[in-house]
């Protein structure tokens, strides 16, 4: 999260509204509210007037997806933290048959550099979010200025410990310590980060599986497949290329047959890009980056920034936005996710159901 306070939106009246025709058949549409025009949802089954959502084959329904009531807005929105809360649901159910079959009880082992604030939140939600769902956590804190080898043992112990399935150094470290030797050092059978270079290395080779996928990436791509959105044959902009979640967002699309740009600081013309795309995943930190203008009528857009602006109503003097200016994006995009309740929910669920999986394929359970 970037730490100043950014400035909010400028006025949305600048947004200008595109509508294109609906053109096929077999793809349900809805009308945006006060539009005469059609937008094209690539979702199934699904009517935003009369707010249904038939189940599909991943058996989600009407439960996580709610249609934009303001003046104007057409995009359905992704609730993230309704299928979070599904996830979570499911490997707290699949925790308890492992441990009432096989007396197996999966374990997550984070490890925290320093005292920064926002890493000490994530930390503890990690580990209250483990709790919750019966999974054992252990957490190492260490001081700020403890020896990258201090790191390097800990790492070695719970690679070594039976009772951990999943290890997790929580970024960023501190500047004195070398991220690439301790990412190295967590057992790719242990990374449920999928931050060790050989699971990044196979989630970038064609024909070959990675043991874990990077969870905010990953919470990406399951809202995608949850809400039916059609990937193959697609072109998807990635704003954004850090190794936590642009490169490997990037990387996951490509496997699926989308046609990825990568937009990122050095990028000459990011709106232009950006309006190509049916499906945007941003990942960039900079609150209300992209404007209505810049998105195709009808792309689906999954915004992963977690930004604070200064916000005088609020109690805390500032509030939390997206990447993305999301009043204009509604207006603009088929389905949104919103910041909150977007894809933040979304990497913890992932990280819960990485580690149940690496307890069950470390113990050969099905
Ligand atoms: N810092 C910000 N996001 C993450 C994450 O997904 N995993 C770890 N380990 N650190 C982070």
């Amino acid at each position: 999260m970037a730490s100043g306070l950014l400035s909010d939106c400028a006025s949305s009246s600048s947004c200008s509204i595109r509508l294109h025709q609906f053109k096929g058949k077999s793809r349900a549409f809805a009308r945006p509210f006060g539009c005469n025009g059609s937008i094209s949802l690539p979702l199934r089954n699904l009517s935003v007037k009369n707010c249904t959502f038939a189940s599909n084959s991943t058996g989600w329904s009407l439960s996580a997806v709610s249609s934009a009531m303001t003046d104007n807005a057409s995009a359905i929105i992704i609730d993230g933290k309704a299928v979070a809360k599904q996830i979570r649901e499911e490997v707290a159910s699949e925790v308890a048959r492992l441990k009432d079959a096989f007396g197996i009880i999966p374990g997550l082992a984070v490890i925290l550099v320093g005292s920064r604030k926002d890493s000490q939140t994530y930390v503890r939600n990690k580990k209250k979010s483990c709790e919750d769902v019966g999974i054992t956590s252990y957490e190492v804190n260490l001081p700020e200025y403890c020896t990258e080898e201090e790191v390097l043992k800990h790492i070695s112990v719970f690679n070594n410990d039976p009772s951990v399935h999943g290890i997790l150094v929580q970024l960023p470290l501190p500047r004195h310590m070398n991220e690439q030797n301790i990412l190295n050092s967590v057992s790719i059978e242990k990374d449920v980060d999928g931050f060790n270079p050989l699971n990044i290395g196979c989630l970038a080779l064609q024909g070959r599986e990675p043991l874990f996928v990077p969870c905010t990436p990953k919470g990406c791509m399951d809202l995608l497949h949850r809400h039916n959105i059609e990937i193959k044959g697609k072109r998807a902009a990635v704003i954004g290329r850090s190794n936590i979640v642009g490169m490997p967002a990037a990387l996951l699309l490509q496997r699926e047959n989308a046609t990825v740009t990568v937009v990122h600081s050095r990028t000459s013309n990011p709106e232009e890009i950006v309006r190509q795309a049916d499906i945007v995943i941003s990942a960039c930190g900079i609150a209300n980056l992209v404007r209505g203008s810049w998105l195709k009528p009808g792309a689906v857009v999954i915004d992963v920034g977690i930004n604070p602006v200064e916000d005088p109503e609020s109690p805390r003097g500032y509030r939390l936005v997206g990447d993305v200016c999301y009043e204009e994006a509604c207006k603009i995009a088929s389905a949104i996710t919103p910041v909150p309740g977007g894809v933040g929910p979304m990497t913890i669920a992932m990280l819960l159901s990485n580690t149940l999986t690496s307890a069950k394929r470390i113990h050969n359970i099905k």
